[in-house]
Parts: C-alpha cells; structure tokens; sequence
C-alpha cells in the first residue's frame, strides 16, 4: 500500500497473564460487561473480540484470548494480530510461570507489554515487589528508568482503567499504527464455528481495506459470499474496516483460527483460490502422514 493511503488504525490487544489472575475479569470491567459472573468457574470458554473507546476518544481493539496458547498458536500460523500485549499480574500473588511465559512470547513475536498490576485492591497487594521482579525479566518500568508503561488497577473495584486505556492509546501512538482503508479486504479468522441456524461464522478481525455485505471472499481453503456483518455489539453493519472485528455470515464451510480472509473480483476465481489451497492443504497432511 502506497503511504498516502495509509490513515491510522486501533491498535490490537492480547491480555496474558498467570491462571486466576484476572484476564478475564479485566476484559469484561473495559467492556463495562460482566461475562465472567455468568461463565462456569469464572473459566474463559471463548474466543470473541471487541472494540473499547477510550478516554480521549480513539479506539482500541480487545481480543479475548483464553492466554497465550491462542496467541501462540496463531503466531505458529503466521497470524501475527496483535499489535500489544497487556500482561496482567496480580499484585498478592506477583510473577508466576505463565506470566514469565507470556513476557518470552511478547518478546520473541517483537510485541510490546504492559503491565497491568491487577487486584491492588487486596490487603495483601504488594505492587512494588511486581515492579522490582519485572526487572529480573528485562522489564523495566517507567519509576525505574525503563519505558515499560505499569498501570495499578483493580478489576473487581473497576479503578485505574481509564489509566491502562491511556496507556494503550499512548503505545499505539508511538508505534504509528496504519493501514489502508480504501482497498479489497484482507482479514484474520480469530475465531469459527458451525452454528446451528446461521451455518459457517468467523469473527474476523480486518487487517487492511474495508470488508462490504456482498463482497466475494476466500477465507482459509473456504470461499464465500459476505451475506451479513454482525459487529461486537451483535448489531448488523453493512461494512467493516482496519481493525474491526466482526462476525462474517455467508462461508461455504468452518475456516480455522489464523486463517486469512482475502477479497477477490469474481466467484470463479474464489473457487479457484479455494480449491488451489485445499489441494496444498491434503498435500501438507500426506507428506506429514507418519511412515
Ligand atoms: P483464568 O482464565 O482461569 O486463567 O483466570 P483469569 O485470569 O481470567 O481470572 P478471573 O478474571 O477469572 O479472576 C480470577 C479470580 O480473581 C476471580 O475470583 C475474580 O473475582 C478475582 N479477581 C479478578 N480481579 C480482581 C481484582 O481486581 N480484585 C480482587 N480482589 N479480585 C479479583
Ligand atoms: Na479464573
Ligand atoms: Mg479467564
């Protein structure tokens, strides 16, 4: 894309973090939702994601991973969506095995952290001691001379996430996220299902051009016709652009997460892509069969 058509893009989100220290729980207070009551345990049974306006008024793109296994997995696929990674630690509990584990996949996929020192509320909350074990692992936060943003928050009191907002937005400045709107459509499956009334739906995430009802589309080794948009609210829109995600209707079969949707001019040439990749597909599977 030529840089005179490149207009600036939310930037994409991943919260990592250790189990129980409260991905799920902060993903819902910016969501101003509360899923987390509702789901078994309080466990993250879903994919989604979802669009966050912050306080001066940009947006900012959440994906509601289940953890690092998602990001990593997608990564493994070529599927690099995330443009920053929140990693949450709670403050009584500090830096645990997967929170270690999520600042080595931010660092080898090149994404910048930061740190989201959850459940301050806690008597027992020792936000200090994160900041200090952060610098064993080459993060080192603003107070200590490093430019690692650390914002205190409490998901459960709903405190500090006009600050973590802030500080996303910040990054995403810095980093000068772009892309073109005003081309064919290329996006990202975060997530597809079977359902049982609307048949094949992705949630994909777009990368760059703007996604139309009616455009004509390859998606993995599936090829399709966009019958509906369906935004993070559940409302129909009639287009979807740079960052958004949206659930697509209209797929001739299920993709797979960190497949590629590509708009194309015409069906037969849809089908053409579709059946080159399904052929390269069953070929991958015999040279991988064991011997
Ligand atoms: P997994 O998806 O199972 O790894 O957990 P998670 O990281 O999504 O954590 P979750 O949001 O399920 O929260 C775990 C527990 O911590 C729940 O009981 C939450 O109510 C609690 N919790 C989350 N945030 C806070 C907080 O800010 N303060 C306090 N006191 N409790 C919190
Ligand atoms: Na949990
Ligand atoms: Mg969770």
């Amino acid at each position: 894309d030529d840089a005179a058509h490149l207009k600036p893009r939310a930037p994409v989100v991943t919260i990592m973090g250790h189990v129980d220290h409260g991905k799920t729980s902060l993903l819902d207070a910016l969501r101003g939702a509360n899923v987390q009551a509702g789901e078994a345990g309080g466990i993250t049974q879903h994919i989604g994601a979802y669009q966050v306006t912050t306080p001066d008024g940009s947006l900012v793109t959440f994906l509601d991973t289940p953890g690092h296994e998602a990001f990593t997995e997608m990564r493994q696929r070529g599927a690099n969506v995330t443009d920053i990674v929140i990693l949450v630690v709670a403050a009584d509990d500090g830096l645990k095995p997967q929170s270690i584990e999520a600042i080595n996949h931010a660092k080898a996929a090149g994404v910048p952290i930061i740190v989201a020192i959850n459940k301050v509320d806690k008597e027992s909350a020792n936000p200090q001691r994160v900041r200090e074990r952060l610098l064993e692992h080459e993060l080192v936060v603003e107070e200590m001379g490093g430019d690692v943003q650390n914002v205190e928050v409490s998901a459960l009191k709903k405190t500090g996430l006009d600050k973590l907002l802030d500080a996303i937005a910040l990054q995403a400045e810095i980093m000068e996220l772009k892309a073109n709107p005003d081309r064919a459509a290329e996006g990202t499956v975060v997530e597809a299902k079977l359902d049982k009334g609307r048949g094949p739906v992705a949630t994909i995430l777009v990368r760059r051009g703007t996604l139309k009802v009616g455009d004509i589309f390859v998606c993995g080794a599936e090829s399709g016709r966009v019958r509906a948009l369906i935004d993070d609210q559940g409302k129909q829109v009639k287009e979807a652009g740079p960052s958004m995600p949206v659930e697509v209707l209209g797929l001739g079969g299920v993709p797979m997460a960190g497949d590629t949707l590509t708009v194309v001019e015409n069906e037969a040439r849809a089908r053409e892509v579709a059946a080159y990749r399904q052929s390269e597909a069953l070929k991958k599977r015999t040279v991988q069969a064991p011997v």
